[in-house]
């Protein structure tokens, strides 16, 4: 009984404390037993050990993916070149490999994960890796493997180094029984894909290493992201980036989707600034650890209809996926972000029109807006 009773004196402040974590009242982790393999006993686990006139010196996983470059290119102009490494299992095309560090980094194997942070000094690690919805479904265990495993040896081993850990995750993390229109940071969770599951153990597993070991975890529900230079990855939402190329090269486009499947969606700039915003964000500002983001929503057939706009002749036909559809019907049709907004200030840039010229200018629609003109 005297045990249980210190314990509760000890833990009970501990699960009290204010979700920002700014307490410096970390328990002694002795007190509560220790993650499996890597945390010692008498760990004490503090945010970001830099000081704040330092750079962060970054780790990006997964790196070669729709987002990763983007998202080093912008950190690189932020806190320097060489502060920035990028890591992936891929073979990086030349233009990558010569703009910065890069490393090869395997999230499953981790000992090299260890190594590469504690030979880099690295202070913030950017999580990436993963395998997206369609692409997961379609290899459960290996999405299993990367989105569950993988993040343990994420959690660990930021933990364990005093590590800031950035992990996305998506409005893939809500389910059918998820209120849709609009979805709140928090409601219930019941995703059906082994994508959105591992997204939900991934917030819940980072909040819980926040509140037990002090770890200075920070996590944004992104929608479906809308990019130019490079290619989505296998998720739901990729037919909004694939029209912008199909109009401009060919003006037609197949959607995979039903026209009035409502998801909402971000340009990739607006994203990405919103990472580097919420791991700035003072702690004290943050009331949750896990925030939604949101820019706009729209269907397929109102995306058409502002392609339509600057391409006259655009046509858009439907062959629905039968995968990709029941996915889709699952997820959230609007986000509601306001806490985002009440806490660090998020604000988006990008609506529907900005991005619909944005992305066909990319594309060099020019000539064929001409030639329709
Ligand atoms: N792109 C979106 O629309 C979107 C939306 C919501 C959330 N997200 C999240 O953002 C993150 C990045 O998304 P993305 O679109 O760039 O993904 P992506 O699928 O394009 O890239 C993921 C990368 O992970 C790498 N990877 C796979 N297995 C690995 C392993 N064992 N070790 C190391 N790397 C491995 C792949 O090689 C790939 O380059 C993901 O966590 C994703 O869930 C993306």
């Amino acid at each position: 009984m005297p045990v249980i009773r210190m314990l509760r004196r000890v833990v009970g402040p501990m699960l009290l404390r204010p979700a920002c974590g700014c307490s410096t009242s970390v328990l002694p982790v002795r007190f509560l037993g220790t993650s499996p393999r890597q945390v010692a006993a008498d760990a004490n686990y503090h945010s970001a050990s830099f000081s704040e006139t330092d750079h962060p010196r970054v780790l990006i996983t997964g790196g070669l993916g729709q987002l990763g470059v983007g998202l080093a290119n912008l950190l690189r102009k932020r806190f320097g070149k060489d502060n920035v490494i990028l890591s992936d299992i891929r073979k990086p095309p030349d233009h990558v490999f010569h703009s910065g560090p890069f490393i090869y980094s395997d999230i499953l194997d981790y000992k090299s994960l260890r190594e590469i942070v504690v030979n880099n000094r690295i202070t913030w690690l950017f999580h990436y890796s993963a395998l997206l919805s369609a692409v997961g479904e379609a290899n459960v265990s290996l999405a299993r493997a990367v989105n569950i495993t993988g993040l343990h040896n994420i959690l660990d081993v930021a933990a364990e180094h005093s590590v800031r850990l950035f992990v996305p995750s998506t409005i893939g993390a809500f389910g059918p029984t998820s209120p849709r229109n609009p979805t709140p940071d928090v409601c219930i969770q019941r995703p059906r894909t082994i994508y959105g599951v591992s997204k939900v153990h991934a917030e819940l597993m980072g909040e819980y290493y926040h509140y037990r070991y002090g770890l200075d975890f920070r996590c944004l529900r992104y929608p479906g992201i809308i990019s130019a230079d490079s290619q989505p990855g296998g998720g739901t939402t990729d037919y909004a980036v694939q029209i912008f190329h199909d109009a401009a090269k060919h003006g037609k486009f197949e959607c995979n989707l039903d026209s009035s499947t409502r998801l909402p969606m971000m340009y990739i700039s607006d994203c990405l600034r919103a990472t580097l915003e919420v791991m700035e964000a003072p702690a004290e500002s943050l009331s949750m650890r896990t925030y939604n983001i949101s820019a706009m929503s729209f269907t397929p057939q109102e995306l058409a209809l502002e392609v339509l706009k600057h391409i006259p002749e655009f046509e858009i036909t439907y062959n629905v996926d039968a995968v990709r559809q029941a996915i889709a019907d699952s997820w959230p049709m609007n986000f509601d972000d306001s806490n985002a907004r009440k806490d660090w200030g998020w604000r988006h840039d990008f609506d529907l029109p900005e991005l619909v010229t944005t992305m066909l200018n990319f594309y060099g629609s020019n000539t064929r807006v001409a030639r329709a003109n």
